[in-house]
Protein backbone atom coordinates (compact mmCIF):
# COMPACT_ATOMS: atom_id res chain seq x y z
CA UNK A 1 0.00 0.00 0.00
CA UNK A 2 1.48 3.45 -1.00
CA UNK A 3 0.18 7.04 0.97
CA UNK A 4 -0.70 9.78 -0.98
CA UNK A 5 0.18 12.87 1.23
CA UNK A 6 2.53 15.26 -0.95
CA UNK A 7 3.54 15.34 -4.71
CA UNK A 8 7.05 16.05 -3.11
CA UNK A 9 7.61 12.86 -1.56
CA UNK A 10 6.15 10.97 -4.75
CA UNK A 11 8.78 9.03 -7.02
CA UNK A 12 8.03 10.92 -10.71
CA UNK A 13 8.38 7.45 -11.72
CA UNK A 14 4.93 6.72 -10.14
CA UNK A 15 2.91 10.21 -10.56
CA UNK A 16 3.41 9.39 -14.69
CA UNK A 17 2.24 6.04 -14.08
CA UNK A 18 -0.88 6.86 -12.61
CA UNK A 19 -0.95 9.52 -15.38
CA UNK A 20 -0.88 6.93 -17.75
CA UNK A 21 -3.29 4.87 -16.30
CA UNK A 22 -6.12 7.65 -15.64
CA UNK A 23 -5.63 8.57 -19.62
CA UNK A 24 -6.03 4.79 -20.46
CA UNK A 25 -9.50 4.88 -18.26
CA UNK A 26 -10.60 7.74 -19.36
CA UNK A 27 -10.18 6.63 -23.16
CA UNK A 28 -11.81 3.44 -22.46
CA UNK A 29 -15.05 4.44 -20.68
CA UNK A 30 -16.21 7.51 -23.27
CA UNK A 31 -19.85 5.81 -24.13
CA UNK A 32 -20.30 4.98 -20.11
CA UNK A 33 -22.77 6.72 -17.64
CA UNK A 34 -21.22 8.01 -14.28
CA UNK A 35 -21.62 4.79 -12.23
CA UNK A 36 -21.17 2.23 -15.05
CA UNK A 37 -17.92 0.06 -13.58
CA UNK A 38 -14.78 -0.08 -15.39
CA UNK A 39 -14.03 -3.61 -17.27
CA UNK A 40 -12.51 -6.08 -14.54
CA UNK A 41 -14.09 -3.26 -11.30
CA UNK A 42 -10.49 -3.79 -9.84
CA UNK A 43 -11.74 -2.24 -6.54
CA UNK A 44 -14.63 -4.74 -6.35
CA UNK A 45 -15.69 -5.59 -2.44
CA UNK A 46 -13.58 -2.34 -1.61
CA UNK A 47 -14.61 0.44 0.49
CA UNK A 48 -13.37 4.23 0.42
CA UNK A 49 -14.11 6.16 3.54
CA UNK A 50 -13.66 9.70 3.03
CA UNK A 51 -14.03 12.45 5.57
CA UNK A 52 -14.19 16.18 5.16
CA UNK A 53 -13.17 18.89 8.25
CA UNK A 54 -13.47 21.59 5.53
CA UNK A 55 -16.13 22.21 2.80
CA UNK A 56 -16.29 20.60 -0.92
CA UNK A 57 -18.15 20.35 -4.04
CA UNK A 58 -15.72 18.53 -6.28
CA UNK A 59 -13.42 16.36 -4.47
CA UNK A 60 -16.25 14.89 -2.19
CA UNK A 61 -18.27 13.92 -5.54
CA UNK A 62 -15.08 13.05 -7.61
CA UNK A 63 -13.74 10.73 -5.33
CA UNK A 64 -17.25 8.81 -5.01
CA UNK A 65 -17.39 8.51 -8.46
CA UNK A 66 -13.93 7.18 -8.93
CA UNK A 67 -13.96 4.43 -6.37
CA UNK A 68 -17.80 3.69 -7.85
CA UNK A 69 -16.79 3.14 -11.22
CA UNK A 70 -13.87 1.03 -10.14
CA UNK A 71 -16.34 -1.39 -8.73
CA UNK A 72 -16.18 0.16 -5.09
CA UNK A 73 -18.21 1.79 -2.69
CA UNK A 74 -17.85 4.80 -0.86
CA UNK A 75 -18.80 6.39 2.27
CA UNK A 76 -18.28 9.86 3.56
CA UNK A 77 -17.99 10.99 7.24
CA UNK A 78 -18.84 14.32 8.47
CA UNK A 79 -16.35 14.62 11.82
CA UNK A 80 -18.89 16.21 13.62
CA UNK A 81 -20.83 13.06 13.42
CA UNK A 82 -18.01 11.30 15.19
CA UNK A 83 -16.39 10.83 18.74
CA UNK A 84 -12.90 12.19 17.26
CA UNK A 85 -12.98 15.84 18.26
CA UNK A 86 -15.56 17.05 21.06
CA UNK A 87 -16.52 13.23 22.04
CA UNK A 88 -12.69 12.96 22.63
CA UNK A 89 -12.09 9.37 20.83
CA UNK A 90 -8.20 9.58 19.62
CA UNK A 91 -7.10 9.62 16.20
CA UNK A 92 -5.42 6.18 17.23
CA UNK A 93 -8.94 4.36 17.97
CA UNK A 94 -10.02 6.32 15.37
CA UNK A 95 -7.79 4.97 12.69
CA UNK A 96 -7.84 1.41 14.17
CA UNK A 97 -11.35 1.28 13.58
CA UNK A 98 -11.20 2.58 9.84
CA UNK A 99 -8.67 0.53 9.11
CA UNK A 100 -10.77 -2.67 10.25
CA UNK A 101 -13.88 -1.22 8.19
CA UNK A 102 -12.98 0.53 5.33
CA UNK A 103 -9.64 -0.10 2.48
CA UNK A 104 -8.62 3.22 1.86
CA UNK A 105 -9.50 6.53 3.60
CA UNK A 106 -9.46 9.97 2.08
CA UNK A 107 -8.97 13.32 4.28
CA UNK A 108 -9.39 16.91 3.72
CA UNK A 109 -8.15 18.16 7.03
CA UNK A 110 -7.52 21.88 8.59
CA UNK A 111 -3.99 20.36 10.26
CA UNK A 112 -1.31 18.88 7.95
CA UNK A 113 -0.22 17.09 11.52
CA UNK A 114 -3.49 15.24 11.35
CA UNK A 115 -2.69 13.66 8.21
CA UNK A 116 0.59 12.08 9.60
CA UNK A 117 -1.11 11.11 12.61
CA UNK A 118 -3.70 9.17 10.81
CA UNK A 119 -0.76 7.65 8.62
CA UNK A 120 0.71 6.49 12.11
CA UNK A 121 -2.31 4.61 12.92
CA UNK A 122 -3.75 3.06 10.19
CA UNK A 123 -3.48 0.24 8.74
CA UNK A 124 -5.05 1.10 4.87
CA UNK A 125 -3.23 4.03 2.98
CA UNK A 126 -4.40 7.65 3.54
CA UNK A 127 -4.68 10.53 0.25
CA UNK A 128 -4.62 13.83 1.14
CA UNK A 129 -7.69 15.49 -0.26
CA UNK A 130 -6.63 19.08 0.47
CA UNK A 131 -4.69 20.71 3.80
CA UNK A 132 -3.23 24.29 4.41
CA UNK A 133 -0.14 23.31 2.70
CA UNK A 134 -1.29 21.43 -0.20
CA UNK A 135 -3.84 19.90 -2.75
CA UNK A 136 -1.48 16.77 -4.52
CA UNK A 137 -4.61 15.36 -6.17
CA UNK A 138 -6.31 18.35 -7.74
CA UNK A 139 -2.29 19.62 -9.28
CA UNK A 140 -1.75 16.07 -10.67
CA UNK A 141 -4.99 15.86 -12.00
CA UNK A 142 -4.38 19.42 -13.54
CA UNK A 143 -1.06 18.44 -15.03
CA UNK A 144 -3.00 15.76 -16.99
CA UNK A 145 -5.83 18.12 -17.80
CA UNK A 146 -3.04 20.45 -19.27
CA UNK A 147 -1.36 17.83 -21.36
CA UNK A 148 -4.67 16.53 -22.51
CA UNK A 149 -5.29 19.96 -23.70
CA UNK A 150 -2.20 21.03 -25.12
CA UNK A 151 -1.22 17.12 -26.16
CA UNK A 152 2.48 17.43 -24.96
CA UNK A 153 4.77 16.75 -22.01
CA UNK A 154 4.16 19.30 -19.10
CA UNK A 155 7.78 19.68 -19.27
CA UNK A 156 7.40 21.84 -23.04
CA UNK A 157 5.43 24.50 -21.31
CA UNK A 158 5.16 27.53 -19.71
CA UNK A 159 2.81 27.38 -16.90
CA UNK A 160 2.09 30.58 -15.09
CA UNK A 161 0.61 31.07 -11.72
CA UNK A 162 -1.31 33.98 -10.79
CA UNK A 163 -2.86 34.35 -7.33
CA UNK A 164 -1.71 33.94 -3.71
CA UNK A 165 1.23 31.64 -2.48
CA UNK A 166 -1.62 28.71 -0.89
CA UNK A 167 -1.96 24.74 -0.95
CA UNK A 168 -2.47 24.33 -4.35
CA UNK A 169 0.40 26.52 -5.17
CA UNK A 170 2.54 24.48 -2.85
CA UNK A 171 1.44 21.45 -4.83
CA UNK A 172 2.22 23.44 -8.38
CA UNK A 173 5.88 23.60 -7.40
CA UNK A 174 6.03 20.47 -5.99
CA UNK A 175 4.68 19.37 -9.47
CA UNK A 176 6.95 21.72 -10.93
CA UNK A 177 10.35 19.67 -9.74
CA UNK A 178 8.78 16.48 -10.00
CA UNK A 179 7.58 16.76 -14.04
CA UNK A 180 10.71 19.66 -14.72
CA UNK A 181 8.34 22.28 -16.15
CA UNK A 182 8.77 26.28 -16.03
CA UNK A 183 6.28 27.78 -13.64
CA UNK A 184 5.67 31.61 -13.29
CA UNK A 185 4.48 32.84 -10.15
CA UNK A 186 2.63 36.29 -9.89
CA UNK A 187 1.46 37.40 -6.85
CA UNK A 188 1.79 40.37 -4.76
CA UNK A 189 5.38 41.32 -3.11
CA UNK A 190 3.73 40.58 0.59
CA UNK A 191 2.22 37.52 -0.57
CA UNK A 192 4.80 35.61 -1.81
CA UNK A 193 5.66 31.72 -1.16
CA UNK A 194 6.35 31.06 2.27
CA UNK A 195 10.12 30.37 3.80
CA UNK A 196 9.61 26.67 3.72
CA UNK A 197 8.70 26.72 0.25
CA UNK A 198 11.39 28.82 -1.01
CA UNK A 199 14.03 26.62 1.12
CA UNK A 200 12.22 23.42 -1.38
CA UNK A 201 12.58 25.87 -4.19
CA UNK A 202 16.59 26.60 -3.60
CA UNK A 203 17.12 23.16 -2.63
CA UNK A 204 15.65 21.60 -5.85
CA UNK A 205 17.40 24.10 -8.74
CA UNK A 206 13.83 24.06 -10.36
CA UNK A 207 12.39 26.61 -12.99
CA UNK A 208 10.76 28.67 -11.00
CA UNK A 209 9.98 32.11 -11.00
CA UNK A 210 8.22 34.85 -8.88
CA UNK A 211 7.15 38.37 -10.85
CA UNK A 212 5.28 41.48 -8.59
CA UNK A 213 4.39 42.42 -11.89
CA UNK A 214 1.26 40.33 -13.52
CA UNK A 215 1.77 41.11 -16.99
CA UNK A 216 5.35 39.43 -16.71
CA UNK A 217 4.38 36.61 -15.07
CA UNK A 218 2.17 35.28 -17.98
CA UNK A 219 4.38 36.32 -20.59
CA UNK A 220 4.97 33.37 -22.99
CA UNK A 221 2.39 31.43 -20.98
CA UNK A 222 0.81 28.71 -22.25
CA UNK A 223 -1.30 28.26 -18.94
CA UNK A 224 -2.35 30.40 -16.63
CA UNK A 225 -3.55 28.97 -13.36
CA UNK A 226 -5.28 30.67 -10.60
CA UNK A 227 -7.33 30.53 -7.59
CA UNK A 228 -9.27 32.28 -4.63
CA UNK A 229 -7.65 35.13 -3.22
CA UNK A 230 -8.85 33.94 -0.13
CA UNK A 231 -8.74 30.16 1.28
CA UNK A 232 -10.47 28.26 3.78
CA UNK A 233 -9.65 29.55 6.90
CA UNK A 234 -7.68 32.35 5.68
CA UNK A 235 -7.25 34.66 9.09
CA UNK A 236 -6.28 37.23 7.34
CA UNK A 237 -7.50 40.94 6.88
CA UNK A 238 -9.66 40.20 3.51
CA UNK A 239 -10.24 43.45 2.47
CA UNK A 240 -6.28 44.43 2.63
CA UNK A 241 -5.27 40.84 1.21
CA UNK A 242 -8.33 41.69 -1.99
CA UNK A 243 -6.83 45.06 -2.54
CA UNK A 244 -2.97 43.45 -2.86
CA UNK A 245 -4.48 41.10 -5.89
CA UNK A 246 -6.92 43.65 -7.43
CA UNK A 247 -3.92 44.42 -10.14
CA UNK A 248 -3.66 40.75 -10.30
CA UNK A 249 -7.38 40.15 -12.12
CA UNK A 250 -7.05 37.85 -14.86
CA UNK A 251 -8.83 39.55 -17.35
CA UNK A 252 -8.65 40.33 -21.21
CA UNK A 253 -5.93 42.23 -21.32
CA UNK A 254 -3.97 40.13 -18.83
CA UNK A 255 -4.57 37.32 -21.32
CA UNK A 256 -2.73 39.42 -24.29
CA UNK A 257 0.77 39.32 -22.76
CA UNK A 258 0.42 35.48 -22.59
CA UNK A 259 0.37 33.08 -25.72
CA UNK A 260 -2.21 33.70 -28.21
CA UNK A 261 -3.17 29.71 -27.73
CA UNK A 262 -3.38 30.43 -23.32
CA UNK A 263 -5.50 28.57 -21.94
CA UNK A 264 -7.21 29.50 -18.17
CA UNK A 265 -7.20 26.44 -15.18
CA UNK A 266 -8.67 27.08 -12.25
CA UNK A 267 -9.66 24.63 -9.42
CA UNK A 268 -12.53 26.33 -8.08
CA UNK A 269 -14.84 27.53 -6.44
CA UNK A 270 -13.94 30.38 -7.77
CA UNK A 271 -13.61 34.40 -6.20
CA UNK A 272 -13.15 37.88 -7.76
CA UNK A 273 -9.65 36.81 -9.07
CA UNK A 274 -10.73 36.20 -12.80
CA UNK A 275 -13.44 37.94 -14.77
CA UNK A 276 -16.29 36.67 -16.54
CA UNK A 277 -15.52 37.42 -19.89
CA UNK A 278 -12.41 35.54 -19.54
CA UNK A 279 -14.09 32.63 -17.27
CA UNK A 280 -16.52 32.25 -19.90
CA UNK A 281 -14.36 32.16 -22.68
CA UNK A 282 -13.24 29.68 -24.83
CA UNK A 283 -9.69 29.97 -23.05
CA UNK A 284 -11.45 28.42 -20.08
CA UNK A 285 -11.38 25.12 -19.38
CA UNK A 286 -12.41 24.79 -15.71
CA UNK A 287 -15.05 22.28 -16.09
CA UNK A 288 -13.18 19.48 -18.34
CA UNK A 289 -10.31 20.06 -15.28
CA UNK A 290 -13.14 19.46 -12.79
CA UNK A 291 -14.50 16.55 -14.29
CA UNK A 292 -10.52 15.03 -14.93
CA UNK A 293 -10.79 14.93 -11.27
CA UNK A 294 -12.66 11.56 -11.46
CA UNK A 295 -10.16 9.83 -13.96
CA UNK A 296 -7.21 10.84 -12.07
CA UNK A 297 -8.11 9.81 -8.42
CA UNK A 298 -9.22 6.21 -9.98
CA UNK A 299 -5.80 5.75 -10.51
CA UNK A 300 -4.23 7.46 -7.56
CA UNK A 301 -7.06 4.77 -5.32
CA UNK A 302 -5.18 2.04 -7.74
CA UNK A 303 -2.11 3.30 -6.65
CA UNK A 304 -2.75 3.32 -3.21
CA UNK A 305 -3.94 0.36 -3.35
CA UNK A 306 -1.10 -1.49 -5.19
CA UNK A 307 -3.63 -2.12 -8.27
CA UNK A 308 -2.15 -0.13 -10.66
CA UNK A 309 -1.95 -1.84 -14.06
N1 LIG B 1 -11.14 22.09 -6.27
C1 LIG B 1 -11.65 21.52 -5.18
O1 LIG B 1 -10.96 20.82 -4.43
O2 LIG B 1 -12.98 21.74 -5.00
P1 LIG B 1 -13.81 21.41 -3.70
O3 LIG B 1 -13.28 22.26 -2.59
O4 LIG B 1 -15.22 21.73 -4.05
O5 LIG B 1 -13.63 19.95 -3.37
N1 LIG C 1 -6.92 27.28 -1.88
C1 LIG C 1 -8.30 26.85 -1.77
C2 LIG C 1 -8.56 25.64 -2.58
C3 LIG C 1 -9.98 25.19 -2.61
C4 LIG C 1 -10.19 23.96 -3.41
C5 LIG C 1 -8.62 26.60 -0.30
O1 LIG C 1 -7.80 25.99 0.40
O2 LIG C 1 -9.67 27.03 0.15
Amino acid sequence: MKHFINLKDIPTKDLRKILIDAKKRKNARRNLNNLDVDKGAPLKGRLLIQMFEKSSLRTRLSFYIACRQLGGGALTLRPDELHLSKGGESIEDTAKILSNFGDIFMLRTDKDRKLEEFKKYLSIPIINGLSPSSHPTQILSDVFTIEEIKKKPISKLNITWIGDSNNVLNSLIAASTKFNFKLNIGCPRNYHPKKDTMRYLKKNKNKVSIYNNPKKAVENADVIVSDKVISMNDKVDKIKKLKYFKSFKINTKLMNFAKKDCIFLHCLPRGDEVDEKIFSSDKSKVWQQALNRVHVQKSILLYSLGKLR
